[in-house]
């Protein structure tokens, strides 16, 4: 097992990655001296096979546990299902001591999170995340919340886990589309901060997609290593922490014009890391074998294939992006593999010319 602290002084915490963790859950966190009783939030399917395990350990280690179901998908990342489990938390006796684990992706992270947050003003959180997604990125940094009819992660809070404990194991039985969607975020990590990284993905790519326990373990802790330093350096998302948002002022894009669910986010991030290091050759910050490198790594994890939105689609979405001021939109590039820099991007004309450079051929 590999331990990274996330140091935010008060409400650090240890982050947990190894093979098979899930049955010693019960004794990590006895140190935290968590309540007596706990809430396991989950879905259906998860509780089916992994669920037995969870209870088992925190019962040993002499806990009443308290397990809340929802069903899987985006929806449940809603006001309604929260409130839904804050009464049922109440009505099962769950108290100000009590504490809440969450067994599963970034949507019950970030629901399980949010519940935590506000359930009498604030109870411990114990992350347990199960896909690629939420082990690399969606567990570590404390950012909970659900989603309004009006827009994704409107509400929501700041709430950092007591313990983070990703279990590579429980990557097995991912869907084969979601763990490749999870490695968009591991080349990004590669990319703007670990060639080490990058490398690896690169030697063992067949291992990585062969679910290596061994080959996961040193991925997820890498990749969770340079989150980690992020938000450390940046807790609540003023500057260093906008790095993490490489590729995906065009990935957003892609995922609005195409309209959300039509392919994954990390298919889409992929486009946009691509868009990104095309903007950085032709300015030239990044050396376009290191561009070259990126577009075959994410090939190589089948990150290309998906279907692409019209570039003038694209082009209205991205300069709508949030984060575009007056028609400027802020880049996160690159300077090659394992470094980043930021730039403002005016001329539509020179975003237009990476669309292509990046994207061109598979435009009809
Ligand atoms: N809080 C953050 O900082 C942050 C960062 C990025 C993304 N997010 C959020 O994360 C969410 C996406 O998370 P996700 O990609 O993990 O999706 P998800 O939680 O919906 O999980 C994807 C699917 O895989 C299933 N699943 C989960 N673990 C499994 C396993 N081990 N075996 C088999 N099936 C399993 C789930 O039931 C679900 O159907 C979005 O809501 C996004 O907004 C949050
Ligand atoms: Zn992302």
């Amino acid at each position: 097992m590999d331990t990274i602290h996330l140091d935010l002084g008060n409400s650090g915490y240890d982050i947990h990655i190894g093979a098979d963790l899930l049955r010693q859950v019960g004794d990590m966190i006895q140190p935290l001296n968590l309540g007596r009783s706990l809430g396991l939030i989950t879905h259906p399917a998860l509780e089916a096979v992994y669920g037995s395990a969870v209870v088992a350990s925190l019962e040993r280690a002499g806990h009443v546990v308290t397990l809340l179901t929802v069903p899987p998908g985006e929806e449940s990342k809603s006001l309604d299902q929260a409130a839904r489990l804050c009464q049922a938390l109440v009505r099962a006796r769950l108290d100000r001591g009590s504490a809440l684990l969450g067994l599963g992706g970034g949507v019950i992270g970030d629901l399980g999170g949010f519940v935590a947050a506000i359930l009498y003003r604030g109870i411990p959180f114990v992350n347990l995340p199960t896909t690629l997604l939420a082990q690399v990125d969606s567990s570590v940094g404390g950012k909970t919340g659900v989603n309004l009819p009006e827009g994704k992660n409107l509400v929501g809070a700041f709430h950092q886990p007591r313990l983070v404990a990703a279990d590579v194991l429980t990557l097995r039985t991912l869907a084969e589309r979601e763990f490749r969607s999870g490695l968009a975020e591991v080349v990004k990590h590669g990319m703007i901060a670990d060639r080490v990284l990058f490398q690896r993905l690169e030697e063992q790519a067949d291992r990585i997609l062969a679910r290596d326990p061994p080959a996961l373990q040193e991925i997820v802790r890498r990749s969770c290593t340079i989150k980690a330093r992020v938000v450390e350096a940046d807790e609540r998302e003023a500057g260093l922490r906008a790095m993490l948002n490489f590729g995906h002022t065009v990935g957003h894009a892609v995922e609005a014009a195409l309209g959300y669910g039509v392919i994954t986010h990390g298919e889409a991030v992929a486009q946009g890391m691509l868009v990104a290091a095309a903007l950085s050759v032709r300015r030239g910050l990044c050396p376009e074998a290191d561009a070259a490198r990126l577009r075959v790594l994410l090939n190589r994890f089948g990150l290309l294939g998906a279907p692409l939105p019209s570039p003038q689609s694209l082009e209205t979405y991205m300069v709508s992006d949030k984060k575009a001021r007056d028609g400027v939109v802020q880049f996160v590039l690159t300077r090659g593999v394992g470094s980043v820099t930021f730039a403002p991007i005016s001329e539509r004309e020179e975003l237009r010319r990476a669309v292509r450079d990046a994207l061109g051929n598979r435009f009809q």
